[in-house]
């Protein structure tokens, strides 16, 4: 039986004829004379879509119901004369002033009972009614006034939902909360005994009685804190739907979307991205880390697996540097198109920049832009102009899909219920451990989704497990099913601890995985920052661990590798256990990086799982993306020097223009795209 997809995206996904390429625009914050220049220069640039009017909610409704709409039609008409489409954006992001004074409890309220104030951005409680009207209202005044506009490309609704203000705390923040708690209980008693209030004498006898988990005395109810967690996640979805809802009523073939940020705790996108038409995400690595594009490696991953692989857009990077880090590196030479290449290998059909016009004024406009303060005698804008030559070459390829053999889990829920306080070990974080094995994975050129734990796993033959914590029955019994049919699982410390109400799952550690590790946890033993225990392993390999241990019984696993020290020494710290026809690994350790090496060497090598392409420079990222008929072979180089890659079968590299044979010259920061076809007659 094969499990249901539990994330299954709405509506069709969306049909891309270009690669798309352009940024963010804010016309607003010019004088009207500099418009042609930039629609000039974008047509240079070879920009053919642009995000517009995403902060310009004060200059489309200048007072309360009275929209200018003048100034935005010349700039439609403008851009659509220039070849630019448009991804219009409601303005719903900053709220303008004369609304904050005639409804000042919209302001979000910290868990503090701090209210965060006009002259930002993003100062909006979402629960607020009157604040969620007048966005109804400015999105059908646009959706009504550029349904048919031949620049309107797609809509582009709000900006970074949860971005600087995650959740709220104000009164109607509560009421809602406790309408949100109603529907999911029915009877307080269901919520008595979810959030197990008997402990601390907790219990509530009306609705009234509940809170949001606000500042209080000690440790808050940790269930509590999980609904609240859902809650708001739920809340902005909502904020985004009707939105959504509005612009769909008016133009509904005009493909939705909202810009995600890479890993963002607030919000579930697992279950957002199931309400969009096509997803997009802004990616700020930090370049002066020699491991960025790891990093954004992970965030594109990410991106692509919220709707099973379809395309998506890159909606905002930073052409250079940008404005919010203590120190803002700069992409040095090669690095902006490096890491946008990266995007398209791994499934972006667009690449958009924050933003198109470096600011004069206001807090970003120390912000690299698509054309920067030293204008177009620049190294950044010659750069973007090179980008905007080269990418088109790639648009054979917008409906390859880039596809992973290995899926690491990734759940909200777990997020969320992983790092509340008053654990084993409160340093223990969920991202440090993702990122681990995404980056182990990563250095091997080996393709890796994301997956709910809940949804098909039936086109992976190893899936990581870190820190499943939290579990529900459908995953554990999804997980079970999938190994039995013979898929190879690597699960880490502290996984299937809890139920989705936070409470123990009753029998010992991890009580639904027992028999699928063959094993049980008598006790966790976490370590101080100093602390350290190692490992032999049975193949006669030493490791360091730090940080955590399992004391582990073997109920039918075998022993990988044992503990050397400490009053367990001797038992269990690496397992496999044969089940059916698969496999599942346990690591109850923290195990340094050539330990991670050691065991991912085993697990890769039973699922069978093949790089992209063997043999290849440390440095040189291979990414594949294809299609029914082609494929194309993405290869960066992200050394300071040339390499040499020989190649599985010649092809045309589609970035240089010319046929390769076996093998590759890159130059330092050096790319190509290898299309081949597709060979249907090999097995
Ligand atoms: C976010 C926002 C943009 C801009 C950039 C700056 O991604 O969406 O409006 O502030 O950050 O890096």
């Amino acid at each position: 039986m094969q499990p249901e997809v539990v994330h299954p995206a709405e509506g069709k996904p969306m049909n891309f004829t270009q690669i798309y390429f352009g940024g963010d625009y804010n016309p607003e914050q010019w004088p009207e004379e500099v418009w042609a220049e930039d629609a000039r220069l974008m047509q240079q640039a070879g920009v053919n879509l642009v995000s517009l009017g995403i902060f310009a909610w004060a200059r489309i409704e200048p007072r309360p119901g009275a929209f200018d709409f003048a100034w935005l039609d010349r700039l439609m008409d403008l851009l659509h004369a220039h070849g630019v489409a448009v991804n219009l954006a409601t303005p719903t992001a900053a709220p303008p002033a004369w609304m904050v004074r005639l409804h000042p409890e919209m302001l979000p309220v910290t868990a503090d009972g701090v209210t965060l104030w006009h002259g930002s951005r993003r100062h909006y409680c979402p629960h607020n009614p009157d604040y969620r009207r007048y966005a109804r209202r400015v999105a059908a005044a646009l959706a009504e006034r550029y349904k048919s506009h031949p620049a309107l490309a797609m809509w582009h609704v709000d900006n970074e939902y949860g971005c600087h203000v995650g959740e709220c705390f104000c009164p109607r923040s509560t009421a809602a909360f406790r309408d949100w708690l109603r529907a999911r209980y029915a009877t307080l008693a269901g919520l008595n005994a979810a959030w197990g209030t008997a402990f601390w004498s907790q219990t509530y006898t009306d609705w009234e009685e509940i809170e949001p988990p606000r500042a209080a005395p000690a440790q808050k109810n940790p269930a509590q804190q999980l609904d609240w967690a859902r809650f708001t996640s739920d809340s902005w979805l909502a904020c985004f739907q009707e939105q959504r809802d509005v612009l769909k009523a008016a133009a509904p073939g005009v493909p939705v979307t909202t810009n995600f940020m890479s890993f963002h705790r607030p919000i579930d996108y697992f279950e957002f991205a199931r309400h969009e038409d096509v997803v997009s995400i802004d990616s700020y690595p930090d370049t002066s880390d020699p491991g960025w594009a790891a990093v954004s490696a992970m965030t594109f991953d990410l991106i692509r697996s919220l709707r099973q692989g379809e395309p998506w857009i890159l909606m905002e990077q930073a052409a250079s540097q940008v404005n919010w880090r203590q120190r803002n590196a700069v992409k040095k030479p090669g690095v902006m198109r490096l890491g946008s290449l990266q995007a398209v290998a791994r499934g972006a059909n667009g690449i958009l920049f924050f933003q198109w016009r470096q600011s004069r004024a206001g807090a970003e406009k120390f912000h690299s832009a698509m054309l920067p303060h030293a204008g177009t005698e620049s190294r950044t804008w010659s750069e973007v102009q090179a980008l905007g030559r080269e990418l088109p070459r790639l648009n054979a390829l917008l409906r390859g899909r880039a596809e992973a053999q290995v899926a690491i889990l990734m759940d909200w829920n777990n997020w969320w219920a992983l790092e509340l306080d008053s654990k084993p070990s409160n340093d223990l974080k969920l991202l440090p451990g993702l990122r681990a094995w995404h980056r182990a994975l990563y250095r091997r050129n080996i393709p890796v989704d994301f997956a709910h734990p809940e949804s098909d796993l039936s086109r992976y033959r190893l899936v990581i497990a870190p820190h499943l914590y939290l579990v529900s029955d459908a995953a554990a019994a999804n997980l079970s099913a999938w190994v039995e049919r013979g898929g190879v699982l690597l699960m880490d410390y502290f996984s299937g601890i809890v139920d989705p109400n936070e409470q123990i799952r009753p029998g010992s550690y991890p009580a639904p995985f027992r028999g699928l590790l063959g094993l049980e946890i008598e006790e966790f033993v976490p370590y101080s920052p100093e602390g350290r225990n190692s490992v032999l392993t049975a193949d006669g390999r030493r490791f360091e661990t730090r940080f955590w241990a399992d004391v582990i019984h073997l109920r039918g696993a075998e022993a990988l590798a044992r503990f050397e020290q400490d009053y367990f020494a001797g038992s269990a710290a690496v397992t496999r256990n044969a089940y059916s026809r698969g496999s599942a690994y346990y690591l109850g350790a923290e195990l340094e990086p050539a330990g991670l090496e050691w065991l991912l060497e085993r697990v890769l090598g039973e699922a069978e799982v093949q790089p992209v392409l063997a043999g290849l420079p440390e440095g040189v990222e291979a990414q594949r993306r294809a299609d029914s008929q082609r494929e194309w072979l993405f290869l960066l180089n992200h050394n300071a020097f040339p390499v040499r890659v020989r190649l599985p079968a010649g092809g045309r590299d589609l970035l240089g223009g010319q046929a390769v044979g076996g093998e590759i010259e890159l130059p330092a920061a050096g790319a190509a795209v290898i299309e081949t076809v597709i060979d249907r007659s090999r097995p």
